[in-house]
C-alpha cells in the first residue's frame, strides 16, 4: 500500500494515496481535466493545484449500488460508474486534510463540461479521510469545495474551513439580483418562486399561479425566473423550444435511476406513447403533440405518417364489466388467472341476465383489441422505436449535455472507456472493461455519434426500458385471486384503512346535520346492529370506541361557480368544455362487529351523500323534493339500495363517484400536496442556508433526494394545463386550484406528523392506539417510532443541550426561510396563526423540538409518500375499483338517468349504462400507464432499510445502523401481522368472497418495479 514518505530532497512532503468515483457513465471527456488542492485542516494551508490527469486513467468499476443489491428484479446491468486513482504530493505537515477544492476545465475545444463526483478519498500513512461530495462540477463553475465528512455545527467549524463554509453557502443563495436572473444550465443558485408555470400555450392554457395570492395559498417550487408572459403577469413564461425547464446538475435523476422507467419518461415518453395512441385512433387530434419538445414532437409527427395500425378510434365506452378487465386481458391469460367475477349479481338475477360472453368477430377486431377481446394498447415497433430512444436521451442526464469531448488519450489507449456492449457479466465483481465498438466523436451532431455506439446500445437494448413494457397491464393485486374484491362493501371500507388513500378517514363524533350533512338516522337504521346514529355519535364523543367513520370530501364545491364560468366562456367561444362533471361528497362507515364474539368484522361503507353542480338548482333534474342547501346532497343508502338487483346499480354507482372524488383528493392533496409540494421549499431552504457539513443536513438530504427532477416534471406533464392529471381526473382545469383549496383550509406543518394526524382525525384512543384495525397506522406509528429514537440518538450527538438547538444560527436561518419564505402564505394572510401551523413560535429553542420536526419532514418523505404512491398501480388501474374520472352528473331518484340505469337489462347492458359515467378506454390506458409509471421503483431506489451515504462521524453510522436494524424488524413484524386472519382489514374480507391482500406498503424493502411495498427516503417518483 502507497503510504506516505518523506522526501529526502528539497522541502519535505509526503505522497499520498487519493481517488474520486463517480456513478455517472464513463462517456467522451469524463473525469478527465480535474485540478485538486488539499486544504488541511489545522495549518489552514493549501496544496499546490494536482491534475488527475497524470492519474491512471479513469476506470469502469461496479458503483455503490452493486453493495446494497436486492433480491431479485434487476438484470444484469449494474450501477456502475467510473473511478480514478493516484497520488498527491503534499507538505510533509498536513496532517489532516479538511477540505479539497476541485475544479474541471472545458473541453479542448473551450465547451463547458460536467463530471458527476461521488466520493473523494485521501489516504495517509495511517489514516483514511473521506469526502463525500455527490454534485456534478462543472467547467464554468471555477473551484468547488468538498468538506472532509466530518459533520460540525456551525459553531464548531474548525477556523480554517469557516470561510469556505460560508463562501459556498453564499453561491447557492446567490444574491438579491442574481437570484431572480433567468437560470443557466450550471447555475447552483436556490430561490423560491410561486406555481407560475401551470399554464399552457394557447386559448384556454392560463391557469392562475398559485401562491402568494391569499385566494390561492400554496408552498414555493424553486425558481426559473423565465419572466412573465406579456399581459399576464402570473404566468411564466415557456422554456426555449426543445428545452426542458432548469433544474440544478444536483437535483437531477441519475443516469442508472430506472430499471423500467423513471420520472423522466413523464416529460416525453409517455405523452409521446400517448399522441401515438390518440392519433392512431384519430381521437383528439395534435393535443398532445403539443406538449412535447419540438424534438420529439417531430419525431412522432414523422413516423406517425407511416404508422396506423388502425383506422377506428377506441370505443368511446366500455361495453361491460368484463370489457374493462379486458385490459388484463392478456396478462390473465397469460399467468392464468381468473379476473372474472362469480357473484356480481345476487343469487336469483341470473335468468334476467343477457349478453355475457359476446365473441368476437376474428376476421374484424375492435381497434386496439386482440382476437380474444383484451385491450392491447401497445405501440408498433416504429413508434415504439422512436420512443424508446427519446428515454434513452432521457435518462442520459447532464453527462449527454457534456458528451462532446474526446475522450483522454491515456484512457483511448487503456481501452476502458466504454460500457460492456452486451449485459454485464453478473459474476462480475469490481472493475469490468470492454472496448469501444465507434467511439464517441465529438462536436457530432448526433447523439449516437456523440455517445459512441456501445454506449448507446447499452442505453436502448435494454428491453425493461421498451415503451411497450410500461403500455402492458398486468393484473392489478386488488384484482389477482381476488376477482369478487372489488364490488364488495367490505373490501370498501378496508380499502379506507389499507388502501390507496388511507389518509382521509375520520372517526365521527358529530351528527351529521351539524356539519350541513343531509344524511340522517334513517338512511343507516338497519346497519347499526341495534344502535341509533345518535347514540353512537354521543358514545364516540363522549370518549368510547367510535363506531361511526366519515371521509368527507365537499371541498370541490367551492370552484364550481369557477368552473361553470369558464365553461360558458368556453362555450361562447365555441370550444367544447370539459367533459369531467365534479361532484362533493361524503361517504359515512361503520364499524361493524361479529354478532357472536362481539369483535370488530369490518368497515362497510352504509350511506352515501353526493352533489354536483346541478343538485342545489333544482328543476331541470328534479333532484329533490325540497332545495338542498349548498353544505348538502342527494343521500345515497346501501340498506335501501342492495335490496334489490335493479337499485344495486345505483348503490354500486354511489360508490364509484364516490371513489372518483376520493381518488382526486388523494392524488392531488395526500399525495402530490402533502408531499411532493410540501418538502420541496424545505429542501430550497437547506440548501441555501445549511452547510453540507452540518449535522442535520446529513441526516436529512437523503429525504429529498430527486424530489425537485420529480416535481419539476410533474409541473411540466403532469399537473399543468392540459396535462395527464387534468385530462383524466374529474376535477380538471381545476385540480392545482382544489389543491391550493385545502392547503389553505387544512394543511399545518405541525398536523402532518403522524401521530398528530391520527389524534386530529380521532382513530386514536387514549392511549395513542388506533381504535381498529388500520393497516396504515398501525405500520405507520412503527416507523414514525424508529425514525423518532434514530433522531433523537443523532441529535443527541451533536447538540449537547437545548441551548445550542437554539444558538444554532444555520439551522435557525433554515428554519426562518421555511417559514416565510416557502410556506409563508397560511400565516402571511392570516388564514392560520404561526403556533397553528408549526406547533411552537419563534425559533426550534429544544432538541425535543427539533426531532418531531425532521421526524415529521422524513416521515412525509418516506412512510407518508410511500403509503400513497406504491400501491396506485394494485388499486386505482382497475378503474371499477377507482376510477379517476366521472363523465356524467350522479342520478337522483326520479331523474331520467336514475330510470335508465335501474331499468336496464341485468348483465352487461346495465353494465355499459354505469360504464358511460365513468373513465372511457382512452382515458383508462392513460391512466394506467401513469399509474404504472408512478408506482415503479427505480433501479438505484435508495429505502429505509439502507445505509445513510451522506454520514461519516462513527457514532452517526452507529444510530443508523439500529435503525435501519429497526426497519428490518418491522418488516417482520409486518409479515406476522399480516398473517393473522384475526386482522380482518389486512388479511381479507369477512364477506370471504376473496383471498387476501396483505398490506405491505410500509415494508421498507422492495425490489426495483411495481411491488406494493418499498419506502424510499424520499419523493422521488
Ligand atoms: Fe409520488
Amino acid at each position: 500500500m502507497t503510504g506516505a514518505h518523506h522526501g529526502g530532497h528539497g522541502p519535505e512532503v509526503a505522497i499520498w494515496k487519493a481517488s474520486i468515483e463517480s456513478s455517472a457513465p464513463l462517456l467522451g471527456d469524463t473525469g478527465t481535466r480535474l485540478e485538486i488542492v488539499v486544504i488541511d485542516l489545522e495549518t489552514d494551508r493549501r496544496s499546490s493545484a494536482t491534475s488527475v490527469d497524470a492519474w491512471r486513467p479513469p476506470m469502469l468499476e461496479a458503483g455503490p449500488g452493486s453493495s446494497t443489491a436486492r433480491s431479485g428484479g434487476s438484470s444484469g446491468s449494474s450501477n456502475a460508474g467510473w473511478k480514478r486513482e493516484g497520488r498527491l504530493t503534499l507538505p510533509a505537515d498536513f496532517c489532516t486534510p479538511g477540505a479539497v477544492l476541485i475544479r474541471k476545465s472545458p473541453t479542448q475545444e473551450g465547451a463547458p463540461s460536467v463530471d458527476y463526483i461521488g466520493t473523494i478519498k485521501l489516504v495517509s500513512a495511517n489514516r483514511v479521510f473521506h469526502f463525500p461530495a455527490h454534485s456534478w462540477v462543472s467547467s464554468e463553475h471555477g473551484w468547488r469545495v468538498f468538506f472532509e465528512g466530518t459533520a460540525y455545527l456551525p459553531a464548531a467549524t474548525p477556523p480554517s474551513l469557516v470561510d469556505e463554509r460560508l463562501r459556498e453557502l453564499q453561491e447557492l443563495q446567490g444574491t438579491p439580483t442574481t437570484r431572480t436572473l433567468e437560470r443557466r444550465p450550471a447555475d447552483r443558485i436556490y430561490w423560491y418562486q410561486t406555481y407560475d408555470d401551470l399554464s399552457s400555450p394557447g386559448d384556454g392554457g392560463y391557469r392562475p399561479a398559485l401562491g402568494a395570492d391569499p385566494r390561492r395559498p400554496y408552498p414555493r417550487r424553486l425558481a426559473t425566473n423565465r419572466g412573465a408572459t406579456p399581459g399576464t403577469p402570473d404566468r411564466e413564461l415557456p422554456p426555449a423550444k426543445g428545452d426542458k425547464p432548469w433544474l440544478p446538475y444536483d437535483e437531477q435523476f441519475s443516469f442508472d435511476k430506472a430499471a423500467d422507467f423513471n420520472g423522466d419518461t413523464l416529460t416525453a415518453a409517455l405523452p409521446a406513447a400517448f399522441a401515438f395512441i390518440a392519433e392512431a385512433g384519430d381521437q383528439r387530434r395534435l393535443t398532445w403533440l403539443n406538449l412535447l419538445p419540438t424534438a420529439v414532437r417531430a419525431v412522432v409527427r414523422n413516423v406517425l405518417r407511416t404508422v396506423f395500425r388502425y383506422a377506428e378510434p377506441p370505443a368511446a365506452n366500455f361495453d361491460s364489466f368484463e370489457d374493462v378487465l379486458a385490459f388484463f386481458g392478456e396478462d390473465a391469460a397469460v399467468r392464468g388467472s381468473n379476473t372474472s367475477p362469480t357473484h356480481l349479481y345476487p343469487a336469483g338475477a341470473g335468468a334476467a341476465m343477457k349478453g355475457f360472453g359476446a365473441p368476437q368477430d376474428p376476421n374484424n377486431p375492435a381497434p386496439f383489441k386482440t382476437a380474444t377481446g383484451a385491450w392491447d394498447f401497445r405501440l408498433d415497433s416504429a413508434a415504439a422505436a422512436a420512443i424508446n430512444d427519446q428515454i434513452a436521451a432521457d435518462r442520459v442526464g447532464p453527462v449527454y449535455d457534456s458528451a462532446t469531448g474526446a475522450p483522454s488519450n491515456a484512457a483511448a489507449t487503456a481501452g476502458v472507456t466504454a460500457y460492456a456492449a452486451t449485459a454485464a457479466d453478473p459474476s462480475a465483481n469490481g472493475a469490468r472493461a470492454a472496448t469501444i465498438s465507434a467511439p464517441p466523436q465529438p462536436g457530432t451532431p448526433s447523439l449516437i455519434g456523440r455517445l459512441g455506439s456501445a454506449v448507446w446500445r447499452r442505453l436502448t437494448n435494454d428491453p425493461s426500458h421498451d415503451i411497450n413494457n410500461l403500455l402492458y397491464f398486468p393484473v392489478p393485486r386488488v384484482l389477482d385471486g381476488r376477482p369478487d374484491a372489488w364490488y364488495a362493501d367490505e373490501e370498501y371500507g378496508r380499502q379506507a384503512l389499507a388502501g390507496f388513500h388511507p389518509t382521509a378517514i375520520t372517526a365521527l363524533k358529530q351528527l351529521p346535520q351539524e356539519f350541513g350533512s343531509a344524511i340522517r338516522g334513517e338512511h343507516i337504521k338497519a346497519e347499526l346492529q341495534g344502535a341509533t346514529l345518535e347514540e353512537l355519535v354521543a358514545a364516540a364523543a363522549g370518549g368510547a370506541k367510535p363506531r361511526l367513520y366519515l371521509i368527507d370530501h365537499w371541498d370541490l364545491s367551492a370552484y364550481w361557480a369557477e368552473a361553470e364560468a369558464e365553461a360558458e366562456a368556453a362555450r361562447k367561444a365555441g370550444k367544447k368544455p370539459t367533459s369531467a362533471v365534479q361532484h362533493a361528497g361524503r361517504c359515512l362507515f361503520y364499524l361493524r362487529k361479529d354478532e357472536a364474539t362481539g369483535e370488530d368484522s369490518a368497515l362497510v361503507p352504509i350511506a352515501i351523500e353526493l352533489a354536483h353542480p346541478g343538485t342545489h338548482k333544482g328543476g331541470s333534474n328534479g333532484a329533490a323534493a325540497a332545495p338542498l342547501p349548498p353544505t348538502a346532497g342527494v343521500v345515497y343508502s346501501r340498506s335501501e339500495l342492495v335490496a334489490s338487483p335493479k337499485t344495486l346499480a345505483v348503490w354500486r354507482l354511489a360508490k364509484a363517484v364516490f371513489r372518483s372524488l376520493d381518488s382526486s383528493i388523494h392524488q392531488l392533496v395526500a399525495h402530490f400536496n402533502r408531499t411532493h409540494s410540501t418538502l420541496e421549499p424545505f429542501l430550497i431552504a437547506m440548501r441555501r442556508q445549511m452547510s453540507i457539513m452540518h449535522p442535520v443536513a446529513k441526516l436529512m438530504l437523503p429525504h429529498f433526494r430527486y424530489t425537485l427532477n420529480i416535481n419539476r416534471n410533474a409541473r411540466a406533464s403532469l399537473i399543468n394545463a392540459g396535462g395527464i392529471i387534468e385530462k383524466t381526473f374529474s376535477a380538471g382545469a381545476f385540480a392545482m386550484r382544489l389543491a391550493s383549496a385545502v392547503y389553505g383550509k387544512s394543511w399545518t406543518f405541525k398536523g402532518q406528523a403522524l401521530p398528530e394526524d391520527l389524534r386530529e382525525r380521532g382513530m386514536l384512543d387514549s392511549a395513542g392506539k388506533p381504535w381498529l384495525d388500520y393497516p396504515f397506522a398501525i405500520d405507520g406509528l412503527d416507523t414514525w417510532a424508529a425514525l423518532t429514537s434514530y433522531f433523537e440518538e443523532y441529535i443527541s450527538l451533536y447538540y449537547k443541550d437545548d441551548e445550542a438547538v437554539e444558538k444554532d444560527v444555520e439551522l435557525q436561518a433554515w428554519w426562518t426561510e421555511v417559514k416565510t419564505e416557502g410556506h409563508g402564505d397560511l400565516v402571511a394572510f392570516g388564514l392560520k396563526t404561526e403556533q397553528q401551523v408549526w406547533g411552537f413560535t419563534g425559533p426550534i429553542a429544544k432538541r425535543g423540538d427539533l426531532v418531531n420536526v425532521l421526524a415529521t419532514i422524513a416521515w412525509l418523505a418516506s412512510g407518508h409518500h410511500a403509503a400513497v404512491n406504491f400501491g396506485q398501480y394494485d388499486f386505482t388501474s382497475l378503474i371499477l375499483n377507482a376510477s379517476s374520472l366521472v363523465r356524467r352528473p350522479m342520478p337522483a331518484p326520479g331523474e331520467p338517468a336514475y330510470k335508465k340505469l335501474t331499468d336496464a337489462a341485468l348483465g352487461p347492458p346495465q353494465e355499459k349504462v354505469f360504464m358511460t359515467y365513468l373513465a372511457d378506454p382512452f382515458s383508462a390506458v392513460q391512466v394506467l400507464a401513469t399509474v404504472k409509471l408512478l408506482s415503479a421503483h427505480a433501479r438505484d431506489e435508495h429505502t429505509l432499510d439502507e445505509a445513510n451515504d451522506y454520514l461519516v462521524d462513527p457514532a452517526a453510522c452507529a444510530a443508523n445502523r439500529s435503525f435501519i436494524d429497526a426497519m428490518k424488524q418491522l418488516e417482520a413484524a409486518i409479515e406476522t401481522r399480516n398473517a393473522n386472519p384475526a386482522n380482518w382489514a389486512r388479511y381479507g374480507l369477512a364477506a370471504g368472497t376473496a383471498a387476501p391482500l396483505p398490506y405491505t406498503l410500509l415494508m421498507a424493502s422492495s425490489p426495483p418495479g411495481v411491488t406494493m411495498r418499498g419506502v424510499p427516503y424520499s419523493v422521488s417518483i
